[in-house]
């Protein structure tokens, strides 16, 4: 999915170039690409809009537009766009890829290769195609699928991404040799990547050659020094190795190596907190309580780079899991609390601070005797209320039914809210908010899934 992302990335900046023809509409349409580049994404839609009434068959624009809608989160309509310069334009690549960017993330990996098997047809000898659709193999467990379409891609354009994806699937088919022999293509184009040589590291463990995946880990250290999983792996290849000064010192680093990492990611916070100066920025702040082990939040702020996300938790593996993969993806947007919420919402988050607040799958307290220790209270409210700012926007979600209905009488009943639904009626599940390790279990159960999604006023 990373790649995935990364690619189209890439393409959206090549779309960026100005359109080769329509001289009459040029200068509205170049407008309307700047402010994609902005991030002003509704002034673009209106923009595209208006270059589309004077040039019905303008392919760029229904692209443009798509990617306009697609940051816009509105899904169906940024489909239709790059439907609708596919429909003018069936040559250009670029709305393929982003098309089946959204049906991944809805999760639809049949529609998704359906669609590379049409665009396969349109333009043939397209590498991402075969790239993209070994990495939806992967996910859908066809690892000897997955194969086959990264080899493709590579036949047709040899590139580092596809290499250390067959490494990976190699790996994972024990087929160990054939994947320590895509790693070293891999490394051959590109000997930059930390991962890479963690991989090389992991496969020579598994087949028992500790020196040799001792000195691929230490290459992923030379890279990137403060991962520390690596230096786990490294500690327990010189424990086989009976090296135990090694291993020690290994571990050690690793426990060093964390520490740094929570000096990035975390805030101890002494008095007000100032986001701007914490950040570097003065973007909107989001605000998430009890995010447990943190893959929901890293997946936001990975998808909302001009968002920053600040998290609340107490459970210490799900902090810590939380800041190894926002180190691995390199997030700068994200930072965590460890503690309890209120106590920090009352003492450390300044007032009118916050422009949206998020609060997924609360500790339920099912016992009715229980109830009152659930976070979701008028004085709740009325502290989070002070800290948000006017418009913005409150999001609950919890898979009891009884909490529910708990939280839509009092967040109906506090004057500072108001549903963004008419009375009484739950949010239908946006798929912006992903699917979350207490969600998976409230679906296992057989629970129903609510969501409340409230403007501050
Ligand atoms: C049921 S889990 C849900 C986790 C996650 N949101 C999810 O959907 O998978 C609730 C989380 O809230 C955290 N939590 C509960 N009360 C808290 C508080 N006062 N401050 C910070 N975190 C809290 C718990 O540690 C737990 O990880």
């Amino acid at each position: 999915m990373k790649k995935i992302i990364a690619i189209l990335l890439l393409f959206s900046h090549n779309a960026l170039s100005l359109p080769g023809d329509g001289k009459l509409v040029a200068t509205p349409y170049i407008k309307g690409t700047i402010y994609n580049q902005m991030g002003a994404y509704q002034e673009a839609v209106s923009v595209f809009k208006e270059v589309l009434n004077a040039e019905p068959n303008n392919d760029k624009a229904y692209y443009q537009m798509g990617v306009s809608y697609l940051a816009l989160r509105q899904q169906d309509k940024s489909i239709n766009a790059f439907e609708k310069s596919i429909e003018i334009n069936p040559k250009n690549p670029n709305p393929y890829l982003y098309i089946s960017v959204i049906y991944l993330e809805k999760k639809q990996y049949k529609k998704t290769l359906k669609l590379y098997q049409r665009a396969n047809k349109i333009i043939p000898n397209n590498r991402d195609f075969y790239y993209n659709t070994g990495v939806i193999q992967e996910i859908l467990g066809k690892n000897t699928k997955a194969v086959e379409a990264y080899k493709k891609s590579i036949e047709i354009k040899p590139k580092f991404d596809s290499y250390y994806r067959i490494g990976i699937v190699y790996s994972k088919l024990k087929q160990y040799k054939k994947s320590l022999d895509a790693y070293q293509k891999a490394t051959s184009i590109n000997n930059l990547i930390a991962e890479v040589y963690f991989g090389i590291g992991r496969t020579y463990e598994i087949m028992a050659q500790y020196q040799k995946a001792i000195d691929s880990y230490q290459i992923a250290v030379s890279l990137d020094q403060k991962n520390p999983i690596t230096y786990e792996a490294l500690g327990f290849s010189y424990y086989d190795l009976k090296q135990y000064k090694k291993a020690l010192s290994a571990f050690q680093t690793q426990e060093k190596g964390l520490t740094e990492l929570w000096d990035d990611y975390a805030i101890e916070p002494q008095g007000v907190l100032d986001f701007a100066k914490i950040f570097g920025n003065t973007h909107d702040v989001v605000l998430e309580i009890g995010f447990g082990n943190g893959d929901t939040l890293v997946e936001m702020a990975q998808a909302n780079p001009a968002l920053n996300y600040v998290g609340i938790e107490v459970y210490e593996a799900g902090i810590g899991r939380l800041i190894n993969s926002a180190h691995i993806k390199q997030l700068n947007n994200l930072k965590v609390m460890r503690g309890d919420a209120v106590e920090f919402l009352s003492a450390n988050i300044a007032d009118n601070s916050l422009a949206r607040f998020q609060l997924f799958f609360p500790d339920p307290w099912h016992k009715k005797k229980h109830h009152k220790r659930r976070i979701v209270q008028q004085d709740f409210l009325n502290l989070l209320a002070k800290k948000l700012k006017i418009g913005s926007v409150c999001h609950m979600a919890t898979d009891w039914q009884d909490y529910a209905q708990q939280m839509m009488e009092m967040l109906e009943t506090n004057k500072n809210f108001k549903n963004t639904q008419s009375a009484h009626t739950y949010t239908p599940r946006p798929e912006f908010r992903p699917l979350s390790k207490f969600e998976k279990r409230g679906n296992r159960l057989g629970h129903g899934i609510w969501d409340l999604i409230f403007t501050h006023r």
